[in-house]
């Protein structure tokens, strides 16, 4: 999949190429990072990015014209998806990461910067995406997050296609408790049961402990997971991993 980020802050993003199993799929080319800095294509002579804003007010507003001449730069593949960065966007979940994993080729992001981006930049995007009700100086931690998740769900990049294919049947419960060695760690025990062997029980006490924690903690994923128990005819099941 290629991966395009149009930013004014590159050298963050490129971070991405830097660590772990992400790090390693660009290595190994299953997926390409490419980044552009509006900056690049400012045609004034101090390179100007940003203007004030018409009608008045506090900031700078990110100007069209440098953003919009890095879009057309880029390459278009046949099964492109451009996204925008914004606290105003549709709240980010799994199955968006799952569907563009699946459906496109190419994902363009857009990060907005300073106090805000001209709006004729949204005619630019397919999608508005927010990843949660805070707001942050940029877009780019959110790209960032959206790659490092489509990334993952990339054949070739993590585990097993069996893994990803029971976590897909599985996306809203939490994952249950782990432990490793030692047994007895200041005082706090592995559950007994982890160490008994009996692998049904582990299974069934594993099962509980996802519901548990999911009623306890995202009581709206929990009530979401009992509804789609019910359509399934009691055949949701699995976790959302940590
Ligand atoms: N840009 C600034 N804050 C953001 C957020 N929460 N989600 C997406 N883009 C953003």
């Amino acid at each position: 999949m290629r991966l395009d980020v149009i930013t004014l802050a590159p050298e963050i993003v490129e971070g991405l190429r830097c660590y772990g199993v992400i790090g390693r799929a660009f290595a190994a080319g299953i997926a390409e990072l490419h980044l552009h800095n509006p900056r690049d294509h400012a045609t004034d002579r101090y390179r100007k990015v940003d203007d004030e804003p018409y009608g008045g007010g506090a900031g700078m507003v990110l100007k069209p014209e440098p953003v919009f001449a890095a879009l057309e730069a880029i390459p278009v593949s046949p099964r492109r998806r451009v996204l925008l960065m914004t606290p105003q966007g549709r709240p980010l979940s799994q199955a968006d990461l799952r569907r563009w994993a699946r459906e496109h080729d190419q994902l363009v992001f857009l990060c907005g910067h300073y106090e805000g981006f001209d709006e004729r930049i949204r005619t630019l995007a397919h999608e508005e995406v927010s990843i949660g009700d805070f707001v942050l100086t940029g877009g780019e931690l959110p790209a960032m997050t959206i790659i490092n998740g489509v990334v993952r769900l990339l054949p070739g990049t993590v585990g097993t296609a069996a893994s990803l294919e029971e976590e897909s049947h599985s996306a809203l419960l939490l994952e249950h408790p782990q432990y490793t060695r030692p047994a007895d760690f200041r005082g706090m025990e592995v559950p007994a049961v982890l160490r008994s062997g009996d692998h049904g029980a582990i299974a069934r006490w594993r099962a509980e402990q996802q519901r548990l924690r999911t009623a306890e903690r995202r009581p709206d994923l929990h009530a979401r997971w009992l509804q789609a128990e019910a359509e399934a005819g009691g055949a949701a099941n699995g976790a959302m991993e940590d």
